[in-house]
Formats: structure tokens, sequence, C-alpha cells
């Protein structure tokens, strides 16, 4: 299993995300999309794939039945602990290896994962893998456009061929320490998805910063 975080890195998530700020651009951008996207579909089975701590359920409303899958034991166990319920299910498991049968479900979804992802491609031919035929996907990631902008974010980093590792400054005295971005183009990104399948029906940004005025965050929406 490939466990990128770690139980410290983990629990530093699970600190930021719970205490995160219910006015920022994760809150109030990021999950309204979200939630937008899945009433729109309103997939009978949806899966979360690299679900962390389970705070995206949360949008998730209760005809759909929900999975959530991450290669973090700490993060799954605090998901469980949070939002487990009839529809909910969260499972240990790997993106690059997704422990569910072909075609299991009518959408998933992948929320600040990809820029974690060496292998674009095996991550996007296991989730074409378990979504069932027409089936959608939303992929929400760090903007290619902004990686100069977010190397100001780390404390300090270090890069190795497209792999930045580094201790990310949270801005409130906290660190996500040894944190990874891998610096993939939109070109690689979007060809990974292309390259096993899939159709793109929607390429676009959002969470604007105000220093360069760029969308932070790069949306694909797209269908098998
Ligand atoms: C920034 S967190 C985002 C968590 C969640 N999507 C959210 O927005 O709250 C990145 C997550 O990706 C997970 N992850 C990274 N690589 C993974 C892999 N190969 N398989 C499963 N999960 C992975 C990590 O364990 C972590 O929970």
């Amino acid at each position: 299993m490939n466990e990128l975080y770690n139980e410290s890195l983990a629990k530093e998530w699970i600190d930021w995300v719970e205490e995160s700020n219910p006015n920022g651009t994760r809150e109030k951008e990021i999950f309204t999309y979200i939630k937008k996207w899945a009433n729109k579909l309103n997939p009978t089975c949806l899966l979360d794939l690299g679900c962390g701590q389970g705070s995206c359920s949360q949008l998730i409303n209760s005809k759909i039945k929900y999975i959530g899958i991450d290669a973090s034991p700490t993060l799954i166990n605090r998901a469980k602990q949070l939002y487990s319920s009839k529809n909910k299910q969260f499972i240990l498991g790997d993106v690059y290896d997704i422990p569910l049968e072909d075609n299991s479900a009518d959408a998933a979804m992948s929320i600040w994962v990809w820029s974690h992802l060496e292998n674009l491609e095996l991550a996007a031919q296991e989730m074409y893998r378990v979504i069932k035929t027409a089936g959608h996907f939303l992929l929400i990631t760090a903007s290619p456009e902004t990686y100069e902008e977010r190397k100001t974010w780390y404390k300090e980093y270090s890069i190795k061929g497209k792999l930045l590792t580094g201790i990310f400054d949270l801005d409130n005295g906290k660190f996500l320490t040894n944190t990874t971005l891998y610096l993939h183009s939109t070109k690689e990104i979007e060809g990974a998805l292309k390259k096993v399948n899939f159709k793109i029906n929607h390429i676009g940004e959002m969470g604007r910063s105000e220093s360069s005025g760029k969308g932070m965050y790069l949306v694909i929406e797209g269908y098998k």
C-alpha cells in the first residue's frame, strides 16, 4: 500500500481540517462545488478516492451510498469515528489498486489527491475500472498554473525530478511536515485521463488567489 500520509502527517492533517476556517476557499467554494456536482448527478453509489478523514462525506446527501477510500489507517479510522453511517463506508485502500470490483460505482471524486500521486495513468486506469459505463468523475487538484506561487507557501522545500517535498506553512503557527506535491502539468493530468479513455467535459479553475489572480485549483469533470 502506498501510504503517503504517515501517522504524524495524518495527525497534522486531521488537526488542520477539523479546525479549518469555515469561510476559507475549501469550505466556501470547493465544498459548494462538490455538493452541486453530486446533487446534480445523484449517483446511487459515489466513491471518494483519497477521502482523508472523510470531511467531504458530509457534503453528500444521505440518499447516496458513499464509499471513501484512503491509504492512511489513521485517517480512515478518524473518518469512521466521525462519519460512519448506514450509507457511508470508509475503506483502507490504495487509489492505485482500489479494493472494489469493476463497474462498482456510478461516480467518483478525488479531492486534493492527484497532486500527491506520481503515477497518474495508473490512478486514472483504476478509477476507470471501478466506474460504470457513462459514470462520471470529478477531480479537484492543485493548479499547475500556480506551482510557483505555491512554493511560497512552504517554510522549506526541495525538488527532485517532479516531486516537491517540504514543510507546508498552514499560516496559523502550524505546519504539514514532509508533505508532497508532484509538479505535473495540466496536459499530463488531462493526458492520463484521456489515455484510459475517459471523456472530459469540463476543465476549469477555482479559488482565486488574491496575489496572482490565478485559480489555485484545477477542476476536471468527465465520464466513462
Ligand atoms: C490533502 S489530503 C485530502 C483528503 C480529502 N480528499 C479531503 O479533501 O479532505 C490527501 C489524501 O490523499 C491520500 N492519498 C495519497 N495517496 C494515496 C493513495 N495512493 N491511495 C489512497 N489515498 C492516497 C492521503 O492519505 C490523504 O488522505
